[in-house]
């Protein structure tokens, strides 16, 4: 669920939805073909000052860049492999 306030937009937000749409292969609304992901969008998680955020399952993601969600699929993919780090 990644933010789209108006902190998380001007810090990035539009560029990091993009980056999950091509990642993921969905648009914002959709579910991956394995159920396995969603993407949806907030109006504000409440931590403005860490803009760009998303929460991911319970835990908040800040100061978020591409290079970050790279490395968070990847941690998920590795983490549902049921490997450790
Ligand atoms: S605008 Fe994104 S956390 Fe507030």
């Amino acid at each position: 669920m990644v933010c789209k306030g108006t902190a998380c937009h001007v810090k990035g937000a539009p560029q990091i939805i993009e980056g999950i749409e091509r990642h993921l292969g969905i648009k914002e609304g959709e579910v991956t073909f394995d159920l396995e992901y969603s993407l949806e969008s907030v109006g504000c998680l409440g931590c403005c000052a860490l803009a760009p955020c998303a929460m991911i399952n319970e835990e908040v993601e800040s100061n978020l860049t591409l290079r970050d969600v790279k490395r968070i699929f990847s941690r998920m993919k590795r983490d549902s492999n049921g490997e450790d780090c």
